[in-house]
């Protein structure tokens, strides 16, 4: 290591390790260079380097100051199988392509992405939406289409704008994802569930309630749903839209995982809409970086003028910055390279579950893998109570998550678990899914011999994991 490498390496250690912390100011060059034996100029070189990489930054007349060199928030969970959670490895996120992206893109717009700009979203990043969209049968224009902060907001919105048909019952399939139900029961507003199984919905149900209750919009997540990864039949999806059509009920069809499709044939309920009744969400944080705040709504041409009333008075406007680096992102194509990778390590991640489910666990325990996306249930038999089963694998450092949470308070949940596939690895899957065999079997063996745990035990470890 020549002496310029040598005075970077020890300050970018420095930095990095915190010994020298955000907002400090470094030794001075001429300390520096007496310190280490060398010229100025070799210590400006290295200062420079660093200041290339972000780690410090200069002031006038005054020197050089820290940046931040390390991340403030690592959390350590080395041996912990999570097949609890929803938010991407970031193991397989593009961080370095991204970097680019935003680089390039405070160089291209610089003052436009600090200051407020169209609620709907950037013009020109819609209008590559709209070709990418287009890929998934979904025709759709820019104007119809509105960038959000989140498909979370998107569903937010749905619930708290009136809709023309003026009904106000929401129904939601059980289970359903979580974060709308939490946004439905902050609002007050009515909401009634319909079971969605393996096969779908019952659609003779669907009907009665569409003519009879009420309702504003039918909530509905077509592929890998979430909790259980299901989808539905080209069908179903079929009926459902013409169902929507002939009651003027809406649908909100949340395609949060519409880029990890594996069948390109599966195209959404809103390609089947001939009449206006369908609001389309897609997310970008399962593929990319949730922490962008990145999603898109399709609006009726009836819906986009109040929607985009109700998110500019949400939040003005989703941020500029994150916008134009994803148009960037889309529209080199490193979007479509990423999004490929993703794709087939999901898959075969969902097929090391399957093929791990059947070595270890019992048939009495169901598990329907889908072949894509990154949830899975697994259905417990009577005796094995999710909540006693969860608490039981947490102390063997395996998190899951019981499936009802997923439901509407009146609605009878199923005794099941939600695994996501997200953030483990084959290896991962293969030892959770041998715990969780091992943790069923004592369970089991226990409730057999009729040494059922106390309810205030029960109770105390369900507390424990809320
Ligand atoms: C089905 C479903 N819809 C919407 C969301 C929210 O996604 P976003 O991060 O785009 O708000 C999630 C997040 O997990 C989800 O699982």
């Amino acid at each position: 290591m020549n002496k310029y490498e040598h005075v970077k390496r020890y300050i970018k250690d420095q930095l990095q390790s915190n010994a020298i912390k955000p907002g400090a100011k470094l030794m001075s060059i001429r300390e520096i260079s007496s310190q280490f034996a060398c010229s100025k100029n070799t210590v400006i070189r290295a200062y420079d380097d660093l200041e290339k990489e972000h780690l410090i930054y200069s002031v006038p007349k005054s020197g050089y100051y820290a940046v931040q060199g390390a991340a403030s928030d690592v959390q350590a969970t080395a041996g912990l199988i999570d097949f609890s959670s929803a938010a991407p490895d970031p193991e397989v996120m593009p961080y370095e392509d991204f970097q680019h992206c935003l680089n390039r893109a405070i160089a291209l717009y610089q003052d436009q992405l600090f200051s407020y700009t169209d609620p709907q979203g950037f013009l020109t990043l819609r209008q590559s939406l709209a070709k990418h969209l287009a890929d998934s049968q979904i025709f759709a224009r820019p104007e119809h289409i509105c960038v959000v902060s989140g498909s979370q907001q998107a569903l937010h919105l749905a619930n708290v704008m009136p809709f023309p048909n003026g009904k106000s019952t929401v129904l939601v399939e059980q289970p359903a994802y979580s974060g709308m139900l939490r946004s439905l029961e902050l609002l007050h507003i009515k909401a009634v569930g319909i079971a969605r199984t393996k096969d779908g919905v019952d659609l003779e149900e669907l009907e009665r309630h569409f003519r009879n209750n009420n309702i504003k919009f039918f909530y509905t997540v077509s592929r890998y749903h979430n909790p259980t990864g299901w989808s539905y039949t080209q069908e179903q999806k079929k009926q459902i839209a013409r169902l929507a059509s002939k009651y003027d009920v809406y649908i909100v069809e949340d395609d949060y995982l519409g880029d990890l499709e594996i069948d390109r044939k599966a195209d959404p309920i809103y390609s089947y809409d001939t009449t206006g009744h369908v609001i389309y969400t897609r997310s970008f944080s399962k593929v990319m970086l949730p922490g962008l705040r990145l999603a898109l709504a399709v609006l009726p041409k009836r819906l986009i003028e109040t929607f985009t009333l109700f998110k500019s008075s949400n939040d003005l406007s989703t941020a500029a910055l994150s916008q134009a680096a994803l148009e960037i992102y889309l529209n080199s194509g490193m979007f479509d390279r990423h999004v490929t990778h993703m794709r087939s390590r999901y898959r075969e991640r969902m097929k090391v579950l399957q093929d791990a489910s059947l070595r270890y666990l019992a048939p009495r325990i169901q598990v329907d893998a889908p072949q894509g996306g990154i949830f899975c249930s697994i259905t417990l038999p009577d005796g094995i109570d999710a909540w006693e089963i969860a608490a039981a694998l947490r102390q063997q450092e395996v998190l899951v998550t019981p499936s009802d949470r997923f439901y509407l308070p009146a609605f009878p949940s199923e005794n099941a678990l939600r695994v996501s596939v997200i953030r483990t690895d084959d290896q991962q899957i293969h030892n959770g899914i041998r715990r969780i065999a091992e943790a069923a079997d004592r369970l089991a063996e226990v409730a057999a011999s009729g040494q059922m745990r106390s309810a205030r035990e029960w109770h105390s470890s369900r507390n424990a994991m809320m």
